[in-house]
């Protein structure tokens, strides 16, 4: 079996229990984008927006509830499944999903949108940046924007366990080649379950530059020393981000990025 078939065993293992758990949140009113994220994407009213990895749809339907026309796209059938019986649920109708593995988006999907959208947990999951990237050029407006809010790779690289006592020890090296192996998934919306799974790391660098190459141009990249509940930290702040409190200012957790598609150079005369 494929590495990417192997996630796909393994997320689905956790579709239903993450329906239950966003539904109870959405429900007792407590999911919503961070502020950062909030403040970073601004108005979208309107907007065709396409959502990398939505997961059983938590964040495309903040979104559509933000006034966005939302696709969200996710490797695992019973995500979308999920994803599409919580919009109903809930009453949002300005969305769908999609069932597809990124790395063939391209060919399975067609569209171009506002704004491609990708959020907490996703990137690392995916095979291939430079496809990825492709994937963004290729399905954005003229003048539509690629916004990513993710784990930091600096913080990927520590040793979670470490981290909650307050020691910064590297675990998994930040320029590794090779995907990390796990054999446990998930426990941020669900209960953790045993399955086989591959995370790969990018740095920093790869990220923009497989987006440069793909020729699009960085607006904004900003780093910040919080992440959103379940990514990590062992305390909760007013705009409930968490942290580490020993550990506050000393490394990033998350980092945000827009891009759009580079206009090309004006040559004088
Ligand atoms: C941590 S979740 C992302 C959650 C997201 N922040 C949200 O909106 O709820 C990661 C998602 O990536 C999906 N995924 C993993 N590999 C994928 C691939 N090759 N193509 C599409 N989705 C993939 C998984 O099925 C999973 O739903």
């Amino acid at each position: 079996m494929s590495k990417v078939e192997q996630n796909k065993k393994a997320w689905s293992l956790l579709a239903e229990d993450h329906y239950n758990h966003y539904k109870t949140q959405f429900q007792k009113d407590t999911y919503q984008f961070n502020p950062i994220v909030q403040r970073e994407l601004g108005d979208i009213t309107g907007k065709k927006i396409l959502h990398l990895q939505c997961n059983t749809g938590a964040d495309s339907i903040v979104l559509a509830k933000m006034g966005g026309v939302v696709t969200g796209v996710d490797l695992v059938p019973d995500n979308t499944y999920f994803a599409g019986k919580l919009a109903r649920d809930l009453g949002v109708e300005n969305i769908n999903f999609v069932t597809s593995d990124i790395m063939e988006l391209m060919d399975t999907h067609e569209g171009k949108y506002d704004i491609v959208f990708t959020s907490d947990g996703a990137i690392g999951w995916l095979p291939d940046l430079d496809r990825w990237a492709q994937t963004i050029r290729y399905f954005l407006n003229d003048d539509g924007f690629f916004y990513a809010h993710d784990a930091h790779p600096f913080f990927l690289a520590l040793d979670e366990e470490k981290l909650k006592e307050g020691i910064t020890e590297i675990k998994y090296p930040y320029f590794s080649r090779e995907p990390d192996e796990d054999n446990t998934i998930g426990g941020y919306a669900s209960e953790p379950k045993e399955s086989k799974n591959y995370f790969w790391m990018y740095t920093i660098s790869e990220l923009v530059n497989s987006l440069v190459g793909a020729g699009l141009s960085i607006e904004f990249l900003n780093e910040h020393d919080r992440c959103a509940p379940g990514m990590g930290g062992i305390a909760i702040d007013q705009d409930n981000l968490c942290y580490y409190p020993s550990l506050e200012g000393a490394f990033p957790l998350t980092f945000s990025l827009q891009a759009r598609l580079a206009r090309p150079r004006m040559v004088a005369g």
